[in-house]
Parts: structure tokens; sequence; C-alpha cells
């Protein structure tokens, strides 16, 4: 009999994969993350993880890895189980200890082929529209990575693009800067191709401690590939008491 791979595509070869980033410590969300992950919070009826899993069908990936810490591993197994569920297939990765986005990222790299395109959405991040424009668009772009953007009040927690927008590329985008050098955020919805692995190798952790992935999006920019779309629907992160509110306003009485 055959055995089977548990790491190859229930789409198979060419379907576009996707990795939920859901790990690090949500300090700014103590002390209801002292108890439980962010991501498994209650957003309307759902723990928030959810939303982004039915976000991603919709746009219909179906293979999604989800990057998580150790301890929150048991939750998200009660709430998504192997993904049948939700529609989707699920493979977990662990995130001994928050190293930064970009670390977490590269733990999805044995479930990724060299050459291979594919989302990446941080676990906090919620969407209204559907990504599935998005996800068409990058799969025409020839090379590089993508990022969605959204305008914003105040861009100053966020990553911050400088625009070429004669071309729809980013020049560089300065993380949390004091002085916003412009009104979007970069929003956590990226696409790549299976080269930023290759880049996160090279990635120094900052002054925070952190492998950032607005240093992996810079040497995307640095190349001259780093595209960008704007996300015209509602867009927010829940990471702080203010948008998780927002985030459960929003979505009240949704059913993701
Ligand atoms: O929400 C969009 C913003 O997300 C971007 O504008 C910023 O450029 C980007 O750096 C990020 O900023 P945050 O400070 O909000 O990131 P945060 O530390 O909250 O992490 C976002 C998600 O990434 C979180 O839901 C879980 C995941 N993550 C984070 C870290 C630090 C991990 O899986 N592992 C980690 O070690």
């Amino acid at each position: 009999m055959k055995e089977e791979d548990p790491l190859a595509s229930e789409q198979g070869g060419n379907a576009l994969k996707a990795v939920i980033l859901a790990g690090g410590t949500g300090t700014r969300l103590k002390p209801l993350t002292f108890w439980t992950n962010k991501h498994l919070l209650p957003v309307g009826a759902y723990p928030m993880i959810c939303y982004g899993v039915a976000k991603l069908r919709e746009a219909g990936i179906r293979d999604i890895v989800i990057v998580t810490g150790r301890s929150a591993l048991g939750g998200f197994a009660d709430v998504l189980g192997s993904g049948r569920d939700w529609g989707v297939s699920l493979l977990y990765r662990v995130q001994e200890e928050a190293g930064g986005i970009a670390q977490a990222l590269g733990l999805a790299r044995p479930v990724i082929e060299p050459r291979e395109k594919f989302a990446v959405l941080l676990g906090d991040n919620l969407f209204e529209e559907s990504l599935l424009p998005f996800r068409e668009r990058f799969e025409r772009q020839p090379e590089g990575a993508m990022v969605l953007l959204k305008k914003v009040e105040d861009p100053r927690r966020y990553g911050v693009p400088v625009l070429l927008p004669e071309d729809g590329r980013i020049a560089r985008i300065e993380e949390k800067p004091e002085q916003p050098p412009s009104d979007f955020c970069v929003t956590g919805l990226y696409f790549y191709d299976g080269g930023v692995f290759d880049v996160i190798d090279k990635i120094i952790p900052s002054q925070r401690g952190e492998m950032e992935i607005t240093d992996v999006n810079n040497e995307y920019a640095r190349r001259g590939t780093l595209a960008y779309a704007e996300v015209q629907g509602w867009w927010t992160d829940a990471g702080t008491f203010e948008s998780l509110e927002t985030a459960g306003k929003k979505l009240k009485g949704f059913l993701p």
C-alpha cells in the first residue's frame, strides 16, 4: 500500500497554500493572554483563528499551515482539529520561542516547495472583503512579493510604506515610525515566492530581539519586486484591547 505523505497538498501540486502565524506572546492583551493564546480569544461567537481560516477558504485556499506556540497547540487542535469541519487541511508547526514574525514564518519551510508561491496571514488580522482577487493578482505576478495596504488614521503602530504609485511598487517600509511617511499601513496578509526562506536566513534580530517581517519585505523592496494592492473593505487587527473590541463589534453575529 502506498504510504500517505502528510505534507502532500490536498488539492494537488499547483494549489496555493497559506501559512497562518498564530504564535507570539500577546503582550498587549495581558492579562487575557496569561491563560490562553491571543488567537483563541473570542471575537463575536468564534475564537479569532476561525475567521482567518474561513477567509483563506473563501479565497480557495485549502492547504493551511498554522504556526503557534507549544502551550497553545492543544487549544488549536480542540477548535480546528484537522480542518475537516472548515473545509481545509491543516498542518501545525510549533514555534518554541516568540522570535518574531519572520522567525515564525521560517518554520513553514519544510511544507513549501523551493519555487512555490504562497500566502501568509497574521492570525490577528481580520478582513471584510474576499481575498480571492488579491490571490489571483499575485498568481499573475512573475516574481517577488505582494502586500496589502489599508489607509488608517494612525499609522504609527504599524508598518508604513513609501509608495512608488507609478509602477505599483513599494520603495521601502518603516516599522512603527514616529513620523509615518504615508497614511497607509501594511496589513498582515503577505504573498511570497518560495525564495522568501533564503531572505529569512539572512535576517538578523531587531533591537527588540525579533526577526521582523518588515526586514523581509524591505529586501523585496530593495530588489524592486515588492508589489502592493489596497484593501477596500474594513480591516482591523485584534492585538490590543481597543482593536479586539472593534473586531468583536464588526463580526458580531457573523458566521465564519
Ligand atoms: O497587523 C499588521 C502589523 O503586524 C504590520 O503593520 C506590522 O508591520 C507587523 O510587524 C505586525 O505588527 P505587530 O506589532 O502588530 O505584530 P505582532 O507582534 O502583534 O504579531 C502579529 C502576529 O504575528 C500575531 O498575531 C502572531 C504572529 N507572531 C508574532 C510574533 C512576534 C508569531 O506567530 N510569532 C511571533 O514570534
